[in-house]
């Protein structure tokens, strides 16, 4: 259920449209026993990972400083397997005490996302733990190199684009006036900048790293990434086999952007026949509660001539 891709209003933006057909296979090649999620939201990818962990007897850091379900009554029901922190990920990732698969699909700007990486290698490497293996969402349009914030407070000025909170769409550099994806969120006013988006992030992680770790990047659905350590590849052919079917040629890629460009497309025209919909059953509404409104104040100023008119009557009767 979760493969299905949601062409529609709804925006496809979760890690869980790549559950059946990603995700779970590299799970089911590697086993991990200690997974981490950064950015949960509804929860609709940790529900996922939590029926995981139930079944192979592993543990779930879930990081997200405002999940958007009842964190207690998940809490209750799956018990020690889940440790939720509400918190931001560079606070609480040094709290956890070991990463054998990390998906960061939490704060998608540069100073987090090239920050998580950093932090995840030094307490590994602290902890004598190999690196993990590490996937990540929106390598790809729009924030593969324009930062979002979600509290822009939690960022430091220095690492901090300008921002407003206004829409993009595919093909236009500058932030929508009204509309486009994401309106409601702090989007960077430019791309293509020095330290700006989750893929600018990775690279310059990776430029960094003393450690040669490889990067699959997963074309579709705002883009996943794959941060592959060494040890990865000699230890799980299972793994290896299935990640070899990703490294397509460039060729495809485009075709398969092309298809991502034509999916949003789609689903900007979606949204704006039904905001077009919208504005109209609006007008209308409001035409009809004018006039609910003057036929009941006739109605009342009518009544109230009407007793006027029968007492005058009345007093020129008497
Ligand atoms: C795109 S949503 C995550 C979607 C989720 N992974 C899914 O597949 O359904 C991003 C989430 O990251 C959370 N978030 C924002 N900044 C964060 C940070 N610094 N650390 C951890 N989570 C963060 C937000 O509260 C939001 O719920």
């Amino acid at each position: 259920m979760h493969a299905q891709v949601n062409i529609g209003i709804k925006e496809v933006k979760n890690l869980h449209y790549f559950w059946s057909t990603i995700i779970q296979p590299i799970f089911e090649a590697i086993q991990p026993k200690n997974i981490i999620e950064i950015g949960s939201d509804r929860g609709d990818n940790t529900l996922n990972l939590l029926k995981y962990c139930q079944e192979n007897n592993a543990k779930l850091h879930v990081i997200d400083p405002l999940p958007q379900y009842d964190v207690d009554s998940w809490q209750a029901k799956y018990g020690e397997l889940v440790t939720f922190h509400l918190s931001l990920s560079l606070h609480a990732l040094p709290l956890i005490e070991r990463f054998d698969l990390v998906l960061i699909d939490g704060d998608h700007n540069w100073y987090t996302v090239f920050n998580e990486l950093k932090l995840i290698e030094k307490l590994s490497l602290e902890m004598n733990q190999p690196f993990p293996l590490i996937l990540l969402h929106d390598i790809a349009w729009p924030y593969a190199r324009r930062d979002l914030y979600y509290n822009p407070d939690t960022i430091p000025e220095e690492y901090r684009q300008p921002y407003e909170k206004k829409g993009m769409r595919p093909g236009r550099s500058e932030l929508l006036p009204t509309g486009g994806l994401n309106s409601h969120l702090n989007n960077a006013i430019y791309e293509n900048k020095e330290r700006n988006g989750v893929l600018t992030a990775i690279e310059d992680f990776l430029t960094e790293t003393q450690q040669s770790i490889d990067l699959v990047k997963i074309s579709g659905l705002h883009g996943l990434g794959l941060l592959i350590p060494p040890q990865f590849k000699e230890e799980h052919d299972t793994f290896t086999n299935f990640v070899k079917i990703f490294s397509i040629s460039p060729r495809i890629n485009k075709f398969i952007g092309q298809i991502e460009a034509a999916r949003l497309e789609t689903e900007f025209s979606l949204r704006e026949t039904n905001s077009n919909k919208d504005r109209r059953m609006e007008k209308l509404l409001r035409i009809l509660i004018i006039s609910l409104l003057a036929i009941f104040y006739w109605t009342k100023v009518n009544g109230y001539a009407k007793s006027l008119r029968k007492n005058r009557d009345k007093t020129g009767e008497s």
